[in-house]
């Protein structure tokens, strides 16, 4: 039932009219389209190392297909679904000049069963998706029965703690307590959110509750939220985790960049990121790896 609320709420969340700002999100100068373009740019990198040409591959949750229209592009078979009849038209619409390709977009959730056979595609892409799941190892276990044995599912995702968080107080104590506490979902970075929406709720009687909503103090970066679901909490142990628990073997952990809160205009920090970007290669400096803005997991079936 939780379930059933939660996945129509998603729904009405991707169906409203600004989601279709990622129709255009990765035009642009700003930290978004710096921070897509490089996520996306890493896993056309991870395509051009494999050896197959002729790629049949499944997306799920495509957004304004930005991805799939390069995938598309490069004579790939694609399937893409998505929970927004939006963006699937204007995933269409990016694509609809390029003729003769193999190519379909469909209005489905990934909470569902997938409507495709047993080992029947060789690559899989999830790709900032995985904190609207709400039956998280169900989606990976359709996954890898879509997937061909030894095909791979390559899995991105934004990163719950990130380098900025250090440099924002409420942000630092927002995500090392809901690490610490094993929290499942994100709330604001303020005060009030994380006394009053995560399991610390449960300490406060009505009256302190009342003086915290208050709070000018406890108020600050709160965010009015009116949609009933909130966002899992994603780091890369707990996609490993799950995908271990679906029975896929982990074969490459890498991550994308910005480090910072920057977009493409900011020359300075833009070379300090790109340095620690490659830094990042260096076994030693590995675990900049696990601070950076979005994480990328290839697994194999
Ligand atoms: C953060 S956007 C990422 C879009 C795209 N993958 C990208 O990186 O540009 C999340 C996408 O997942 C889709 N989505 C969210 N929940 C979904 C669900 N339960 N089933 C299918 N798609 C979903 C949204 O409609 C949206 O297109």
């Amino acid at each position: 039932m939780k379930n059933n609320i939660e996945q129509k709420e998603i729904k009405r969340w991707w169906e409203a009219k600004r989601q279709l700002r990622w129709d255009n999100i990765y035009k642009g100068k700003n930290y978004a389209a710096l921070k897509l373009n490089n996520r996306m740019n890493k896993i056309l990198f991870y395509f051009n190392q494999l050896e197959k040409k002729k790629i049949n591959i499944l997306e799920l949750g495509f957004g304004g297909g930005h991805l799939a229209y390069n995938l598309i592009k490069k004579g790939h078979t694609y399937k893409g679904i998505d929970v927004s009849s939006n963006l699937v038209r204007a995933a269409k619409s990016r694509c609809k000049n390029l003729r003769n390709r193999n190519f379909s977009f469909l209005c489905k959730s990934i909470d569902k069963k997938l409507k495709f056979p047993n080992n029947h595609f060789d690559v899989v892409i999830v790709c900032g998706v995985m904190q609207y799941a709400t039956k998280p190892l169900f989606t990976f276990k359709e996954i890898l029965r879509v997937l061909k044995k030894d095909s791979i599912f390559i899995c991105a995702q934004s990163n719950f703690i990130v380098l900025r968080n250090f440099f924002n107080f409420r942000s630092l104590i927002n995500r090392v307590y809901c690490l610490f506490a094993n929290e499942e979902y994100e709330v604001s970075n303020s005060f009030r959110s994380l006394l009053l929406e995560t399991k610390l709720k449960r300490n406060f009687k009505q009256s302190l509750k009342k003086k915290i909503i208050e709070s000018k103090f406890c108020n600050k970066y709160f965010i009015k939220v009116n949609f009933k679901f909130k966002k899992r909490i994603i780091f890369p142990k707990k996609i490993i985790s799950l995908g271990k628990k679906a029975g896929f073997n982990v074969t490459k952990i890498d991550s994308s960049g910005p480090f910072f809160n920057i977009g493409y205009k900011n020359k300075l920090a833009l070379f300090v990121s790109k340095v620690l970007q490659s830094m990042t290669n260096i076994f030693f400096f590995s675990f900049l790896k696990k601070v950076n803005n979005s994480f990328i997991i290839i697994f194999k079936k």
